[in-house]
Order: C-alpha cells, then sequence, then structure tokens
C-alpha cells in the first residue's frame, strides 16, 4: 500500500450469504475509486487492520427490526477502543439487507449509526436519489442513512436484485472518492 492509499474496512455478519454479496459489491465499487479494501466476516475480524483503516462500513441482516447479535457481540469487543478513542475521525457507513420490503431495516442503520457516533466517526450516508421502485432501480428502499437491500427471503443466488447491488456498487465508489477527497 502506498503511503497515499486510502483504505477501507467492511465489516459483515452474514449466515445465509445475502449481506456478504452485499458486502463484496461495495468492496468492488471502493476498488473502482482506487481504494484499498479489507472486506472481514464477523467470525474473522483483524483488529489492526480495522485500526489502520481509514474508513469503517459495518452491516449486517435486519433480524427482528434489530442488529444480529453477531454484530452486536463486535460493537461491544470494540469497547477498549471507544474508551481510547482509537476510531475517532475515521469515516463510517452502514449497510442492511433485510427480507421484507421495510422489515424495520432503518432501526439497523440507526443503531450502526449511533455505534459509530459513539467512537467520534464520521457517519457517511447514501446520497443518491431513488431512481424507481423495480428490481433493477437504484436505491429502491429510498434509504438515505445507510444502503438498503432486500432479499425476499429468496436464494442468495437471485437476491438481492440487480438494482441493490448496483447500489451497493455505487455506495462503494461513492465511499472511496470521498476518502480521496481528505489529505
Ligand atoms: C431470526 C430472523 C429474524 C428476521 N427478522 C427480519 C426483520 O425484522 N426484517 C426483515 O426485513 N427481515 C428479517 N429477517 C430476514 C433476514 O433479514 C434475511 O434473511 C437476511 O437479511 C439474510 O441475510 P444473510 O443471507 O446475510 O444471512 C429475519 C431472519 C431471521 C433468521
Amino acid at each position: 500500500m502506498s503511503l497515499s492509499e486510502k483504505s477501507i474496512a467492511i465489516v459483515y455478519h452474514s449466515p445465509y450469504g445475502h449481506t456478504a454479496k452485499v458486502a463484496s459489491f461495495i468492496a468492488q465499487g471502493a476498488q473502482q475509486a482506487g481504494v484499498q479494501v479489507h472486506s472481514m466476516n464477523i467470525e474473522q475480524i483483524d483488529w489492526d487492520i480495522l485500526d489502520r483503516s481509514d474508513a469503517i462500513v459495518f452491516g449486517c441482516p435486519t433480524y427482528m427490526g434489530n442488529l444480529t447479535s453477531g454484530l452486536k457481540l463486535f460493537m461491544e469487543q470494540s469497547s477498549k477502543r471507544w474508551l481510547a478513542r482509537a476510531w475517532q475521525g475515521k469515516v463510517a457507513a452502514g449497510f442492511t439487507n433485510g427480507g421484507g420490503l421495510s422489515g424495520d431495516k432503518l432501526a439497523v442503520l440507526q443503531q450502526i449509526n449511533l455505534f459509530a457516533m459513539q467512537h467520534g466517526m464520521l457517519w457517511a450516508g447514501l446520497p443518491m436519489m431513488p431512481t424507481g421502485r423495480s428490481g433493477q432501480d437504484l436505491n429502491r428502499m429510498s434509504s438515505f442513512l445507510g444502503l438498503m437491500t432486500q432479499s425476499d427471503n429468496a436464494p442468495v443466488e437471485i437476491t438481492p436484485p440487480q438494482g441493490d447491488l448496483n447500489t451497493a456498487l455505487w455506495f462503494g465508489e461513492y465511499l472511496g472518492l470521498l476518502l480521496n477527497k481528505f489529505k
């Protein structure tokens, strides 16, 4: 990694692979913006990489309108860093995948946002106007706090729909371009 190259870590929990698929599109988008990406499943966290990253993107499925316990455990495990203000000033963003159209996904993004604010991070939302409601459309969930995708509880091979994945790609590229604006 060159000294000027920015890096993004993506931390996700994904028991059935949909959220992981979304994470991979965010990663692709960030790479397109020339940013180094470290993608981490919640079961294999590299804390040193997180400490060195310029941005951390957090994601998990929506479970009963909440975070999954996997992401929550990770959050609690970060408490020493919270105390030391170790992540203060890093960019943060969030994403969640749900089976339902609403499914109360907003509550998950709000919890991720609060967590990032507790750490003193700089929140980056999803500044993209929705383009429609079909599976091909961008930001069809009309979410601005972070990225929402939806999988209908269908197999990971066919969901989330392409529009959601393209939104994830766009989000990753946006985050990469944003980081590149920082000295
Ligand atoms: C225990 C449980 C609770 C769930 N609750 C919700 C919910 O509140 N809202 C929603 O939209 N989907 C809900 N779902 C569907 C999951 O969000 C969906 O299957 C998940 O995003 C798949 O992610 P993954 O493939 O990354 O594991 C729930 C699924 C489970 C297993």
